[in-house]
Order: structure tokens, then sequence, then C-alpha cells
């Protein structure tokens, strides 16, 4: 079976555009236009990431030129901490929808499985900066994303950033009326997350990979890695590729960003090759369980001009 028939139960396409940290009004909706145009069918999208009226008009623009219609794409969305609660969760989602200007999302994720106080910020802080929980259970959000599903609004629901305790919550709850269909984690060859994968796939939860370029704010740049350069030499290929296609023949979905067309082009050129087991095992290798991608709170400025705190696991 290869990757990319393996996922046709749920009919996701295997690569999509990542959407996070652009850096000005607009970059976006021209990268959108961009990865359509190359082929993309997926695109993440999340509330937190505020700026996706522009991801929608990119894909409108799109369709109005006729290029695609909407059945033909695949556009996810991510449910903020700060609308965990059970009523707020419908709310949530229909901002998301208007913002995109479309009538039914394909995916819904809860972002992150811990919930945050209700209100207009995103990381509400008491005076010691310490993030303000709510008193949300996820069980309880999650059956209003399952509700979700049934009003229309949204086709399939999944998580992000759940460790295997939290997903089994989710798999183990009474009256489960919907599974999550996938769990979107961090993943790249310097975490290749083989233990949560392996969970996940045989719970037949697929995996959506994050960051699989291993960017980092430290200057940390997985992609000039020695092996990987080889491999990349090897292949003709550039590193980029050769890390995208690593998360595929692994059968996961993989998240890539960027707003350069050049690379927009590049990272869905991935379908003409294949990395041997040899290859696939040098990479395993490389695995040092490092976590690059931080968490938006108001303690430390980032590379990006968010805010961000590392993640301590
Ligand atoms: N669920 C979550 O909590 C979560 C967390 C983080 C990210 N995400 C999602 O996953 C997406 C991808 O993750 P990410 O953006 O953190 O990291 P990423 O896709 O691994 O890396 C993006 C960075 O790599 C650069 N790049 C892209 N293609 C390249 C290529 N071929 N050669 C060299 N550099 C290249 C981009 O540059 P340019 O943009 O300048 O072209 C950008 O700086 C996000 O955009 C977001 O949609 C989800």
């Amino acid at each position: 079976m290869t990757p990319e028939s393996r996922r046709d139960w749920w009919k996701i396409p295997t690569v999509g555009l990542g959407t996070w940290k652009v850096a000005y009004p607009g970059e976006v909706t021209e990268a959108v236009k961009a990865a359509i145009d190359s082929g993309y069918r997926l695109f993440d999208c999340a509330y937190l990431y505020h700026n996706e009226s522009e991801v929608g008009a990119g894909i409108h623009c799109k369709i109005k030129d006729g290029a695609i219609n909407r059945e033909d794409l695949f556009v996810a969305s991510k449910l903020w901490c700060t609308y965990h609660k059970k009523s707020l969760v419908k709310t949530a989602c229909s901002r998301s929808l208007k913002a995109l200007k479309l009538d039914y999302l394909d995916l819904y994720v809860i972002h992150w499985p811990m919930g945050f106080k209700p209100g207009e910020r995103d990381l509400p802080l008491d005076r010691t900066s310490m993030v303000i929980p709510s008193d949300s259970d996820f069980l309880d959000t999650w059956e209003a994303m399952e509700d979700l599903v049934i009003a229309g609004l949204v086709k399939y629901i999944g998580v992000s950033n759940f460790n295997h305790e939290q997903l089994q919550r989710i798999l183990d709850k009474p009256g489960l009326r919907f599974k999550p269909i996938t769990n979107q984690i961090e993943c790249h060859p310097y975490l290749n997350q083989k233990d949560l994968i392996g969970f996940c796939q045989s719970r037949n939860v697929s995996v959506t990979v994050y960051r699989p370029l291993g960017s980092s704010c430290e200057g940390l740049d997985v992609m000039d890695n020695p092996v990987i350069q080889q491999i990349a030499r090897k292949h003709n290929k550039s590193a980029a590729q050769i890390m995208i296609r690593f998360q595929i023949q692994r059968h996961m979905i993989v998240i890539v960003k960027s707003v350069t067309p050049k690379w927009i082009r590049e990272n869905i050129q991935v379908f003409n090759f294949e990395l041997t087991e040899e290859d696939m095992e040098d990479m395993l290798k490389l695995n040092r369980n490092l976590r690059l991608a931080t968490f938006p709170t108001l303690a430390e400025p980032s590379c990006h001009g968010l805010f961000c705190l590392k993640m301590g696991h």
C-alpha cells in the first residue's frame, strides 16, 4: 500500500500549506494563490494566526478565476484555547468560517489540550504572567466539536498537540460519536515522534506533522544536517524535499509553510522519487527528542514578531 492510498478512507491531501507566521497582511493571500497554482489542495489555518480572512481571500480569488472549486479543497482550522468551554465552540468555529468566507470546514481540530479563561485576550495572564486556565475539560469540548459535525459546519474533527494519554481519554469517552481523525503534532528528524506516531496509528488515528523542516528561532536549521544534505545530493533534491518525503514515507500528512513561490512549488514536488530504507533509517537515527515549536505567550519576544515561550513537553 502506498502512503498516498493509505488515507483514501478520508481523502485528505498528503501535503498542505501552513499559514502561520506571515510577515504582513496579504502575504499569505499570495502564498495561497501560488500554492493552488502549484497543486496544493490542503490549507492549514487557525483562529490564532489572525489571518484567516487573508487565506480566504486567496482561496476565493482562485475559485472566482475558475482554477478550482470549493469541493476540491481541504480547509482545516483550529479551536483556540480560550474557546474550550462547550458553549463557545460553535462561536469560535463560526468566526473562522466567517473570516474564511466558507460555509463548512473540512477539518476542525482542538489546537492544544488545555483550556484558557475565555475573553478577548488569546493569552489571559495573571499578575505573575502565568496563563489563567479555564475549568473546561477537553472531553466536554469534544462533545461540542461532535455537534459541529452533526450541524454540518465541519466534516471531520481532530486534535493537535495531544499526547497519548490525552488522546486515549477521548477514545475511551463514553458515548463517543466521532473519533479524532488526526492528531497534528510537531515532527522532524530531530523529533521523530516514533512512539506517539505508533500509538496513533495503532488506534487508526492519522498523524499530521507540523514544523516538518525543523526551523527554529535559535538559528538551528535541521536542513543543514550533513546526513540530510548527503541524502539530498544523492537524490538530486533539496533538503526540504527530503524532509517532506521522509514524513510521507512514514504515512504522515505534512503541513509545510512557505511564502516563497520557488519553495512553495518545490515543497509539493515530492512524489517522483523514493527514499531507500537505508535513507529512512539514517534519518530516524538523527532523533534528539528536540522540540522546536514555541507556544505563544507574552513572556519573551520571538524571532517572528510574535511572543513565544518554549513548551516544556
Ligand atoms: N498545531 C500547531 O500547534 C502548529 C504549530 C506550529 C505550526 N503549525 C502549522 O504548521 C505549519 C508549518 O510549520 P512551521 O511554519 O512552524 O514550520 P515549517 O513549515 O517546517 O518551516 C517554515 C519555514 O521554512 C521556510 N521554508 C519553507 N520551504 C522551504 C524550502 N524549500 N527551503 C528552505 N526553507 C523553506 C519558510 O520560509 P518562507 O515562509 O520565508 O518561505 C519558513 O521560514 C504552520 O505554518 C502552521 O500552519 C501548527
